[in-house]
């Protein structure tokens, strides 16, 4: 492995930046992460970045690694080719604050557009659910999600064509989906995630899926199957005959 790398940093805020290149020693078993802490310590302390766990589990250190979403904590030296600059940039997707970091407020603001959990009541007398175990292991792969925004970040119906006012996004697409597959869950979000969702923006690309940190199977597992209800409840010609009658 190389004894020193460049590492090409976007630098600047709302009113617009640069790359600015450091090179700083690098040594084995580092992250990416490592090497902007190090940049941080040694030439640039008003480097701003933000990070937290360190471990791919808080979802704070997404960013964009030559031209990839990736978690900076979890991407490591030795695989990427050091003899090129390194090139890091803040997620497209959201605006800047400064350098590394971004404004990711929308995606809160996002998850409350989402109808909330409404459980069933319970099946025995004591408060107690039942659910079968098949039931429960569909909807957790949901729940690994650490939201980093990453699939948020990628999506060119957000990053490209800039929906955010129609559209929620892969993540929140995930989330809607953990509570309308939850066994336990009364609500419904079907004629939501058709008109005030927008799920038919998705055009089902699988960016979103292969970015996710947790690998989370998110045009399989989430996406098409919301696609299915929507089709299913909106679109079926037997069902709309049925309706008319
Ligand atoms: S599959 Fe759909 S939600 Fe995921 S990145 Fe593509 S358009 Fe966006
Ligand atoms: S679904 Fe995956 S990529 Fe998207 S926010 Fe959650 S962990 Fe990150
Ligand atoms: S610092 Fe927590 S995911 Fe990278």
């Amino acid at each position: 492995m190389a004894t020193q790398a460049t590492f090409r940093i976007w630098r600047g805020d709302p009113s617009g930046g640069k790359f600015q290149d450091f090179v700083t020693p690098v040594d084995e078993g580092m992250v990416v992460l490592d090497a902007v802490h190090r940049v941080q310590a040694e030439q640039a302390p008003d480097l701003a970045v933000r990070w937290n766990c360190k471990a791919g589990k808080c979802g704070s250190c997404s960013a964009e690694i030559n031209g990839m979403p990736k978690l900076m904590c979890m991407t490591r030296l030795s695989n990427l080719n050091l003899e090129m600059p390194v090139i890091i940039e803040p997620m497209h997707a959201f605006p800047v604050i400064r350098d590394l970091v971004t404004d990711v407020s929308w995606n809160f603001e996002v998850k409350k557009t989402i109808r909330k959990f409404k459980p069933r009541s319970p099946d025995a007398p004591d408060g107690a659910w039942r659910m079968q175990q098949a039931d429960v292991e569909r909807v957790q792969e949901f729940r690994k999600c650490i939201e980093c925004f990453l699939c948020q970040d990628v999506c060119h119906v957000l990053r490209d064509h800039h929906k955010q006012d129609e559209f929620i996004g892969p993540r929140y697409l995930v989330y809607a989906a953990a509570l309308e597959m939850h066994p336990l869950d009364t609500e419904d979000r079907v004629s939501d995630l058709k008109k005030k969702h927008n799920i038919g923006y998705c055009n089902i690309t699988t960016c979103c899926r292969q970015v996710c940190p947790e690998s989370i199977t998110i045009t399989e597992n989430a996406i098409i199957p919301l696609k299915e209800r929507v089709v299913d409840r909106f679109f079926d010609p037997l069902k709309q005959l049925f309706n008319i009658i």
